[in-house]
């Protein structure tokens, strides 16, 4: 076990004594969770296999799962990226820093551990000051993949990072709740039109505007381009329950099952009529504004997780907008999982 150091950082002012003390952490191989505009990312120098390894091993990370090098500057985009197309350019000067991840081609120049074989890598100018300056110090590349153990909700405070990784990691920077709260949005921009990998913190209508429409992916294509997306992400322990926005008779029948079972129900629902009829559960009520329910979607699921709650019911967000990635991380958490096939699905 380790001796798990939480440093405290400002968000606007991050104290550069401590980004020092996290940096010098990096140069000797270790780990150190550090904030990001969307969720904590777990931080390990994207040049020293070693210490990559010692990430997917405290996370229990699958090997074939790719991770994001976290970047502050733009030439660290061409010192990484083979090529970069005029629809990536445009993206990067746009959306950077922010939570966009682009994969593009790339140079070979970081270990095969980092990018699972692929010859894409993945590339994200994360939009928080405690993050762009321990990048900045450590003087290159990081990798920063959610600071959650693989199939956990990722984590949006520094408690979270530090109920699933202390003891096995150098360092926490803690600058409080994240902003977004959902991870970034991931475009394979190797291909024209660019593929949406994963919906995220960036909504796709900002990216049709800056670049026009986006490739229209089959299943197929989507599973086998984005190795992340397969896993079972985002899952609480207890079972998710997707239940229809302001369906009161669903979401009452179903929460009087439970009763009768003498199972216990969390639920978390942002309408009134359901605040209303939720009062005999253990009940989050969520905000009806679908960024701040967003900002704060895996906080309530960990929270009904650490209440011991055998079932979470959800009332489902609009399927637009940030409300798209929500509901796509809803629908992930809430697949039932078939013993068969659980390994295979086991993920990130
Ligand atoms: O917001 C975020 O992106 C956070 C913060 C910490 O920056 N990081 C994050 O990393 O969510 P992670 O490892 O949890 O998710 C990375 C996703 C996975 O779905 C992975 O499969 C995909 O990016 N990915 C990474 N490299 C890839 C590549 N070369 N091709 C396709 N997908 C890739
Ligand atoms: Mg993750």
């Amino acid at each position: 076990m380790k001796d798990t150091k939480i440093i405290k950082v400002s968000l606007q002012n991050p104290d550069p004594r401590a980004i020092a003390e996290a940096a010098e952490v990096l140069r000797h191989g270790g780990l150190v969770a550090f904030p990001t505009e969307t969720v904590y990312g777990l931080g390990a120098d994207a040049f020293n296999a070693d210490a990559v390894k010692k990430v997917f091993e405290v996370k229990g990370r699958p090997a074939d799962n790719p991770l994001i090098v976290h970047i502050a500057k733009f030439e660290h985009f061409a010192q990484l990226a083979r090529t970069i197309s005029s629809k990536a350019k445009i993206l990067a000067e746009q959306f950077w820093p922010g939570p966009l991840t682009l994969v593009v081609k790339g140079r070979g120049v970081v270990p095969d551990i980092v990018t699972a074989g692929l010859e894409t890598i993945a590339i994200r100018m994360p939009n928080h000051q405690a993050a762009l300056d321990l990048i900045a110090e450590f003087g290159r590349g990081i990798v920063g993949p959610s600071a959650n153990l693989s199939g956990r909700p990722s984590p949006t405070k520094s408690e979270h990072v530090h109920a699933d990784l202390h003891g096995k990691i150098d360092m926490i920077l803690d600058s409080g709740s994240t902003t977004i709260g959902i991870e970034s949005t991931v475009i394979d921009v190797t291909i024209d039109p660019p593929m949406m990998l994963r919906l995220g913190g960036l909504i796709e209508q900002d990216i049709e505007n800056a670049i026009g429409e986006l490739h229209t992916t089959s299943d197929d294509l989507f599973l086998k381009r984005s190795p992340g997306t397969r896993s079972r992400h985002y899952a609480p322990r207890a079972k998710v329950i997707l239940v229809e926005q302001g369906n009161t008779v669903a979401f009452g029948q179903l929460t009087e099952t439970y009763q009768r079972e003498g199972k216990m129900a969390g639920c978390i629902v942002h309408s009134r009529r359901m605040k209303e009829l939720g009062s005999k559960t253990r009940l989050v009520e969520a905000s009806e504004d679908v960024e701040e329910f967003s900002r704060h979607f895996f906080a309530y699921l960990r929270e009904l997780d650490q209440a011991g709650v055998d079932v979470i019911i959800v009332e489902a967000v609009p399927d637009e907008g940030i409300g798209a990635a929500v509901m796509e991380r809803l629908r992930r958490a809430a697949v039932t999982l078939d013993p068969a096939t659980t390994k295979s699905m086991a993920g990130d």
